[in-house]
């Protein structure tokens, strides 16, 4: 079976960014353009990606390597024929895919598509094509009796041939052989004096090699080149992803203001309300309610779970029938039991904090276990942090009722069934029923208070 590569072209410098920011690695939807890019093509089953790098290339190779892409390096921008040539295509699968790193509305299934009719027509090179009411800059496909001859650049072209609407996505399939062949007669005779991989296709067609132009969506067409088009992208995949989820039985109530990323699942009779953002590999289960605001991060939540405004999670894991916030803050590795309780403005950092067990105002745990069924007061700190700037853990037990503001400083233990009187400072363990106060005895000075005022 013949093998497919792909070489993505991401040299250019995106002047029209303004932004000192490599264009590819702008983030659109919540992940960097490129990696939109990589992940549609090797969807398509391309094994090895090239990227072509040069404005940027430190920053460009620190992300792509890691992720196994080869980052070729493109030493001067002289067009996108001298870029592909950067990839060395020679060393590369028997088909080649093509595309440019700043097309992120492009999916998988656009290029699997692709590549079964470039397949299917057992042709040399094929070049995807949108139609579009407004071609503007693109290059334009020149047919004759229906079959492709030339594709012309928006800038080398006459007014009759701009007038056609049907456009070069900038996305080719090619064989190595044609590629390897053809590549090296590619000149830049041409208005920007640049080597134009559009060539291929008329050297391709006057060597009498079988070419064919398919016509896609226009979504694949869409390049980004400003800021504007950036938000234009991210809208029109947030816009992607709720529709998505209101056909798989999800609520939304405002689609349009509602930011759930690619990856992310909710299952079905929940709700979204507006200005939340769902992020990275957040999984919900069914019949939650998502408040205004919400953040939510790569976080695991059960089913029937209240996320009330303005919470905000990141790597959290919830049990089902949970009450979180208003105002909850979860940070990384929390673990909140099955209908447990953390209302406003409560702090947990590296928490399991068992099933039914409440804090409900004003609190912060950090590096503490908390048994089932135990209350929490308002104004709670785990005192975790010491000065010798080591963190230590804080237990405590189920059925245990820690009063209103106290401190925990540990390392400390607090076992089952035991009380905090409100107030306490508690440094010792405290055992199994016990009730501990640790708190300075309160005096009562008679008429002390009018003296004090100086009213006799
Ligand atoms: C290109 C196509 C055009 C098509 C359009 C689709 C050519 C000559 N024209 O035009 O027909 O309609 O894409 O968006 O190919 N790049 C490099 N090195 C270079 C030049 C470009 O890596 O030397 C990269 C850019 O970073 C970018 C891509 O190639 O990702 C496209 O380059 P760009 O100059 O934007 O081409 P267009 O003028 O948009
Ligand atoms: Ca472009």
């Amino acid at each position: 079976m013949a093998t497919l590569s792909s070489i993505v072209l991401a040299a250019g410098k995106g002047t029209r960014m303004n932004s000192p920011l490599p264009k590819v690695l702008h983030p659109v939807a919540g992940g960097a353009m490129i990696s939109r890019v990589i992940q549609a093509v090797r969807g398509c089953g391309a094994e090895e990606v090239r990227v072509v790098v040069g404005y940027g290339e430190a920053l460009l190779r620190q992300y792509l390597e890691p992720q196994g892409i080869t980052c070729c390096k493109q030493k001067e921008q002289k067009g996108t024929a001298d870029a592909v040539k950067a990839a060395d295509p020679a060393s590369m699968g028997d088909h080649i895919l093509i595309m440019n790193g700043d097309h992120p509305l492009v999916t998988s299934n656009h290029l699997q598509e692709a590549y079964r009719k470039f397949l299917e027509n057992d042709c040399e090179l094929m070049v995807l094509t949108a139609e579009l009411d407004n071609p503007g800059s693109f290059g334009r496909i020149v047919r004759h009796g229906g079959s492709v001859k030339a594709i012309v650049e928006s800038k080398d072209a006459s007014a009759e041939t701009k007038q056609i609407k049907e456009v070069n996505t900038g996305i080719y399939i090619v064989t190595r052989n044609a590629l390897e062949k053809y590549l090296l007669q590619i000149h830049p005779n041409n208005q920007q004096g640049e080597y134009y991989i559009t060539d291929m296709v008329s050297l391709c067609i006057e060597a009498g090699e079988k070419v064919v132009a398919e016509i896609s969506n226009p979504a694949v067409a869409f390049g980004v080149n400003t800021q504007k088009e950036l938000a234009l992208a991210s809208k029109a995949l947030f816009r992607e992803k709720a529709f998505q989820l209101m056909e798989a039985g999800v609520m939304i109530i405002d689609p349009e203001n509602t930011y759930v990323e690619a990856d992310v699942e909710v299952g079905p009779g929940s709700i979204l309300y507006p200005g939340s953002f769902i992020k990275g590999r957040s999984v919900l289960g069914p019949f939650n309610v998502v408040e205004p605001n919400a953040f939510i991060q790569d976080s695991t939540l059960g089913q029937s779970v209240q996320v009330r405004a303005g919470s905000y999670l990141e790597k959290a894991k919830v049990g089902d029938q949970v009450v979180l916030g208003p105002y909850a803050r979860l940070r990384p590795e929390t673990e909140i039991g099955n209908e447990a309780r953390v209302g406003n403005f409560v702090e947990m950092k590296k928490v399991k904090f068992g099933a039914k067990s409440k804090a409900n105002h004003l609190a912060y745990l950090g590096d503490a276990e908390v048994g089932e069924n135990t209350n929490i007061g308002c104004g709670v700190i785990t005192c975790n942090y010491a000065a010798d700037k080591k963190k230590y853990l804080t237990k405590i037990g189920s059925n245990v009722f820690v009063g209103s503001d106290s401190q925990m400083v540990a390392p400390v233990e607090i076992a089952d069934d035991a009380i905090i009187a409100s107030g306490s400072t508690i440094n010792k363990n405290v055992p199994a029923g016990a009730l501990a106060i640790g708190r300075s005895k309160q005096v009562n000075k008679e008429d002390y208070a009018k003296k004090f005022r100086g009213d006799n």
